[in-house]
């Protein structure tokens, strides 16, 4: 397989041809946030808080790192005061957020500590993000259609579809990659699991 090598944080290194920056970033032991990025499923480029800038050449600019496949010569920053300022506005517009999980954790390593954006309409705090975790997993490796999305705006959300209850009654396995770390509105459905 052939290799190219870029530049990470200043960090020079060799990432197969094809992987994502967010990869190379990664077996640098780089963190970048992510929340809709996970190993068995093919990236969506969903929460766009693995933003980063990349320069090649004199021109610089944001990209999502969890889709944007390495290049030679690549020059990448994970966290320059660009780069967090949208992160910040993004975690902003995922609030407000249940006191424990992953997007209070973010709220805290950004100094997010309210929204400019907080609607009256959204009152009940949730750690679901959107991020389509559970869908994609659903569909990609369980080889269901059994969650999806419904609603619009601040009334959208997970669910189980119609008639899909008693398939994922016997799974349940996108409990496991939830972000939330408590599946919200599957909990609804099936109130007996945490
Ligand atoms: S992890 Fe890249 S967009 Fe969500």
């Amino acid at each position: 397989m052939n290799t190219v090598t870029l530049k990470i944080n200043g960090t020079e290194v060799t990432a197969n041809e094809g992987t994502t920056v967010l990869e190379a970033a990664r077996s640098l032991g780089i963190d970048i946030p992510t929340l809709c990025a996970y190993d068995e499923l093919e990236p969506a480029g969903v929460c766009r808080l693995c933003m980063v800038e990349i320069t090649q050449g004199k021109k610089t600019r944001l990209v999502t790192s969890c889709v944007y496949p390495v290049e030679n010569g690549l020059e990448v920053q994970t966290e320059t005061d660009g780069v967090n300022k949208i992160r910040k506005m993004l975690i902003e517009l995922l609030l407000p957020v249940a006191p424990s999980g992953p997007i209070n954790a973010l709220a805290k390593r950004y100094g997010v500590e309210k929204s400019r954006f907080q609607s009256d309409e959204r009152k009940e705090p949730t750690n679901c993000s959107l991020c389509g975790l559970c869908v994609r997993y659903c569909e990609q490796v369980v080889g269901e259609h059994a969650v999806g999305f419904i609603g619009r705006g601040v009334d959208r959300k997970v669910a189980l579809l119609p008639g899909k209850g008693d398939e994922c009654a016997f799974c349940r396995k996108c409990y496991s990659i939830c972000n939330s770390g408590r599946f919200v509105e599957m909990a609804e459905v099936f109130p007996d699991q945490p």
